[in-house]
């Protein structure tokens, strides 16, 4: 793997390898199923940035559950627009289901408060939120149903493993952050 990395106007360095990724990913699976045994709960996944998360995550749990995907567009460039828009593809059956979101990344907190309160129409038994990454100085009010994170990360922009800089490095193995300009 490459220490630093180059995506259009921005050098990245090397952050969180596949193999830190991975270990973290199967400690949440172990949790997760402890939590949803007998429970056959439904994991929604936040496309298109968790695709990857979901995959590792979801090829880990050994409890019987549901799995789909939903799909939010708030993001442009390297900041948050605040604005939310359209969610689509969201079961419309969750009423007594134990509901469990998958994100790649918790930033502002903005997109998953917006899916939590359409989820919660819909009355279901249950709704936690698993994200890979979370940047809890970014993070504008505590989001109670955010039960599980796998790292806690300092307020600045990172790529690969599902997440992207402007639709690039999605693909990329480990993460990689933004490296400050000096
Ligand atoms: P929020 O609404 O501000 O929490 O933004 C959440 C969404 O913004 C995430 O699901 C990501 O798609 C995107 N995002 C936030 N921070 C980053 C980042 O550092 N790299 C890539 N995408 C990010
Ligand atoms: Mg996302």
């Amino acid at each position: 793997m490459k220490n630093t990395i180059q995506i259009q106007d921005t050098e990245f360095e090397l952050f969180l390898e596949n193999d830190q990724i991975c270990k973290k990913i199967r400690l949440m699976a172990i949790q997760l199923d402890l939590d949803y045994e007998s429970r056959c709960p439904v994991f929604i996944g936040v496309l298109n940035g968790s695709f990857i998360f979901m995959a590792d995550l979801l090829k880990e749990i050994n409890t019987v559950c549901e799995v789909g995907f939903i799909r939010v567009s708030s993001y442009a460039g390297t900041s948050s627009t605040g604005s939310v828009k359209e969610i689509f593809g969201l079961p419309d059956d969750l009423r007594n289901r134990d509901v469990i979101l998958v994100e790649d990344i918790v930033d502002s907190g903005t997109t998953l408060e917006h899916i939590l309160q359409e989820v919660r129409k819909q009355n279901p038994a249950s709704l936690a939120v698993c994200s890979l990454l979370l940047k809890p100085a970014a993070l504008k009010s505590k989001i109670d149903a955010l039960e599980y994170v796998g790292f806690e990360i300092p307020n600045e922009f990172v790529v690969g493993y599902g997440l992207d800089y402007n639709g690039l490095g999605r693909n990329l193995k480990d993460i990689y952050k933004a490296k400050t300009v000096r």
